[in-house]
């Protein structure tokens, strides 16, 4: 399997594992004819092709783009509709893990024949002195035979639910099925600014009312704020320069891969902001909308990325779709026309492409500027015409000399670091698949994260930096590769434990006090030996002591790292923290006992009954004196009870090939070796005799039909088949017939046309190995000369039960991801491991 997807068994050498197919019923009530009814998919990874009871609907290349289907006229109001939908991941967008199948929500939409069309509006702003003014466009959509004429009402409510403006247009007549634009404005006095400290949202409530009755709704959030790219000064929001301290991140987390439930995706961007981010690049392709709402409400900057970078018409239907759906949100500072596309992005092609889907973001929202990364030098092609240029690595070219030539160019750096590292480990071991997570550069010409952090904080003109990355994702395991599967780039790893390079960054991206101390100090067998200890700190000095003795006290550089050599011997390493000459903060590391019990922590105790709730739930091994133990590597079960379900678990390791998810395995063994003979007796009766069978359907002469057939055939199941559900899943084959398997009657007397579900066959009458299963049935003739009838007898499905959800920790630590089931109740995971005191957790959901 390929290696930059992570190694997963999909793709074209597995087509068995890369196509699937999803089949939902819902209801619809009677009541809903006469509105337009649609189908909102936000991301189907990828090909989809969609059917509503039987009409096909469309098909959708992109595994990241938006779409939908109007499906009103398709609808049984007042019944059951079935919704199918194929997805195909068997070709690649990106050169990164990017999951397969429906993995972002779906939305059943109903509005008015008259309504806003879906991403309809667009409300941008204009700050002075004491007021906004909001310039809005809608988008309106009349799908009646006549043309009518609406009254369109808006209203700005603040984040406390105040209407605080409000206006009423009326539209000239909408004609039928011509989509109209108005435009309006609206000026709120005093605004509240939308901020990375305070994100502050109102919302745009839109009101169609036809003949005075409100036929028609559509919310919009959004924030008041100005951006500004300087090709002097960097970035500025409302008016106040702010450096971007950012990382690259994809959309994969452990053991959920990228179906990301939407607390999940609360808790990573919270996550990157308790240690300074303010700045987010969507690698490398528009987002789910949840995450954008997420960075709206929690204050974190976006750059929006698109995937691919071409100007044919679904190049820019690409474009269209994301920064219409995206264009609201106050987070979105920059749209990205792409990243590294190496075979033109240094040519007059590639320079011409750019040109061209950066006028069409303009012509689509002009409030923001666009912006790529490149990576081939920064001496021709697109470089010279970026709006903002994206320096993908100062190792890749010269920034200054580039700066010098456009010297009206605004920049940042679009990626950095790019270093290996792996969580909780302090030697490199290219057996092992280890990089020691000290900060060290790459490679040769590549810089390590303080180096990339020291380049940007010193630029003024340049906006700031997006680290390469901030969680580890699958695919892409630089240096190494399988058994590896994971990317070593990561501040940190695929569960979000931080990584070492997560305490420098915050120490020079965060205000407040902070020190740390790496490596941990277990290092039984290493007496004597001399290990290097640093330390990342935002204080002014910093003095180290081994076991109460001072390793000597030193000045920290802005920026920095202070660095000792110590000759290890068991005990506690301890930094004490000075500014101003005076005590701040104290952090020591201590040699642990080996594990005695298990640990379970989270900061989500108390969820939502709600399937889109989550608790992140930390694993850890103590000693005995309840100190984690940084080594341990037990293996943990996990069992739960309540209304909560496990959806994954994971420990960080690059190289760990454990299973992610224990679900129920299935799989389906076809009926062979079929035959065929006459039957002149009762369908009903078995009678199982061979003479005269031969091969089932051969040469089968329609116009000479036998009255009845005996049908025989095998399947085989395995020695453990008693630990699992089997059900025969038949197709009629007769106009009426019966089936016996090893000479026990399963189903009687089955007719054509009628629906049934599957037969679950009883444990007592299969065995190991081959089973026989016999058919008896009337013939089945053809009703049309084209038609072919069923010849196809069915197949056997086999469930088995999924086994304990379990996880070894690495480095000290695992995960394990709880779902709400959607009922209130109170979660109890439970978690064992043998010779360690059992860990509990309690999670409530309310
Ligand atoms: C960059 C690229 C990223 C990732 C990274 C790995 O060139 O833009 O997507 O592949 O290299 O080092």
């Amino acid at each position: 399997a390929g290696y930059s997807h992570g190694y997963k068994a999909v793709g074209r050498d597995f087509p068995n594992s890369s196509v699937g197919w999803y089949r939902k019923k819902i209801s619809i009530p009677e009541s809903d004819l006469g509105k337009r009814i649609s189908l909102v998919f936000d991301g189907v990874f990828r090909n989809s092709i969609v059917w509503v009871n039987g009409h096909y609907l469309g098909q959708e290349p992109s595994g990241y783009n938006q779409f939908d289907y109007d499906i009103s006229d398709l609808l049984n109001y007042g019944g059951e509709n079935t919704i199918a939908v194929r997805v195909d991941a068997t070709m690649e967008e990106g050169w990164f893990y990017e999951g397969a199948g429906i993995y972002r929500h779906v939305w059943l939409q109903k509005t008015a024949p008259i309504h806003v069309v879906q991403n309809g509006t667009f409300v941008s702003s204009e700050i002075s002195a004491q007021q906004a003014k909001l310039t809005i466009q809608t988008d309106l959509l009349n799908e009646t035979a006549t043309q009518e004429e609406v009254l369109l009402i808006q209203r700005i409510m603040d984040r406390e639910g105040i209407i605080v403006a409000e206006q009423k247009t009326n539209t000239q007549g909408l004609p039928s099925y011509k989509k109209q634009q108005i435009n309006s404005s609206i000026t709120i006095a005093n605004p509240k600014l939308w901020d990375v400290t305070s994100p502050y949202l109102y919302t745009l409530i839109t009101t169609v009312e036809h003949k005075g009755r409100a036929i028609d709704t559509y919310t919009t959030r959004f924030g008041i704020r100005s951006i500004r790219f300087d090709a002097q000064e960097g970035f500025f929001l409302n008016g106040k320069r702010v450096e971007l301290k950012g990382t690259n991140n994809h959309q994969d987390h452990a053991g959920v891969g990228t179906a990301m439930p939407d607390s999940l995706q609360r808790w990573r961007i919270q996550n990157l902001k308790s240690w300074g981010n303010n700045a987010y690049r969507c690698s490398h392709h528009p987002p789910s909308p949840e995450l954008l709402d997420l960075c709206d409400e929690l204050g974190m900057l976006v750059i929006d990325e698109n995937r691919l970078m071409r100007t044919t018409e679904g190049g820019l239907r690409d474009i269209e779709k994301m920064i219409k759906r995206d264009r609201n949100h106050p987070s979105v500072i920059s749209w990205s026309v792409g990243n590294e596309e190496w075979a033109i992005e240094g040519s007059i092609v590639g320079e011409r492409i750019v040109a061209t889907l950066q006028n069409y973001c303009k012509s689509l929202d002009a409030t923001r500027p666009t912006t790529a990364g490149v990576s081939n030098g920064f001496k021709s092609g697109i470089s010279n015409n970026l709006e903002v240029m994206g320096y993908n690595y100062l190792g890749n070219g010269d920034i200054e000399d580039h700066y010098k030539k456009f010297p009206n160019q605004p920049g940042m750096g679009t990626e950095e670091g790019s270093t290996f590292a792996t969580r909780g480990i302090y030697f490199t071991d290219d057996q092992l698949h280890y990089r020691a997570a000290y900060d060290q550069k790459p490679r040769p010409t590549f810089y390590s994260i303080e180096e990339g952090w020291k380049f940007y904080a010193s630029r003024k003109n340049l906006a700031g930096v997006f680290y390469w990355t901030g969680f580890d994702y699958r695919g892409e395991a630089t240096p190494y590769s399988w058994p590896s599967v994971m990317s070593y780039f990561g501040m940190m790893d695929l569960c979000g434990f931080p990584k070492d390079n997560v305490f420098y960054l915050k120490s020079w991206w965060k205000d407040e006090p902070s020190l740390h101390i790496l490596p941990h100090w277990n290092w039984a067998g290493k007496e004597g030996q001399e290990i290097a200890v640093w330390v990342y700190s935002n204080c002014e000095e910093v003095e180290l002591f081994l076991n109460g003795k001072s390793k000597g006290k030193k000045k920290m550089e802005v920026n920095g790292h202070l660095e000792w050599k110590l000759n290890y011997t068991p005990g506690t390493v301890m930094a004490v923290g000075y500014r101003n000459g005076k005590k701040i903060l104290t952090q020591s590391v201590k040699t642990t006992g080996s594990p005695q019990s298990i640990k379970l922590s989270t900061g989500q105790n108390n969820i939502k009954a709600d399937v889109a709730a989550v608790s992140v739930v930390k694993v850890e091994a103590l000693d005995q004196e309840q100190l984690p133990v940084p080594i341990a590597d037990n293996e943990i079960i996990f069992e739960i009870e309540g209304p909560g379900k496990i959806i994954g678990v994971g420990n960080g390791n690059q190289t760990s090939l454990e299973k992610e998810k224990f679900v129920d395995s299935v799989y389906t063994l076809a009926i062979s070796n079929f035959t065929e003979r006459e039957l002149r007796t009762d369908v009903n009766v078995l009678n199982p005799s061979d003479s005269g069978r031969i091969k089932a359907f051969i040469d089968r002469d329609y116009k000479k039909l036998a009255s009845a057939y005996s049908y025989k055939g095998e399947f085989t199941l395995p020695d453990n088949f008693k630990e699992s559900k089997i059900t025969l899943f038949h197709k009629n084959i007769g106009k009426q017939q019966t089936i016996w398997v090893n000479g026990h009657i399963v189903a009687a007397d089955l007719k054509e046309g009628e629906k049934y579900e599957g037969w679950l066959l009883n444990h007592a009458i299969l065995k190991t190995g081959v089973n026989t299963i016999v058919i008896q049935g009337t013939a089945l003739p053809k009703k049309y000369e084209w038609e072919m009838p069923n010849q196809d007898p069915g197949l056997i499905q086999v469930i088995m039960p999924a086994k304990s959800w379990k996880r070894k920790l690495f480095s000290g630590l695992a995960q394990v991801i709880v779902q709400s089931t959607g009922e209130k109740g109170v979660i109890k995971l439970t978690a064992t491991s043998a010779g360690l005191k059992v860990g509990q957790l309690v999670i409530k959901a309310e």
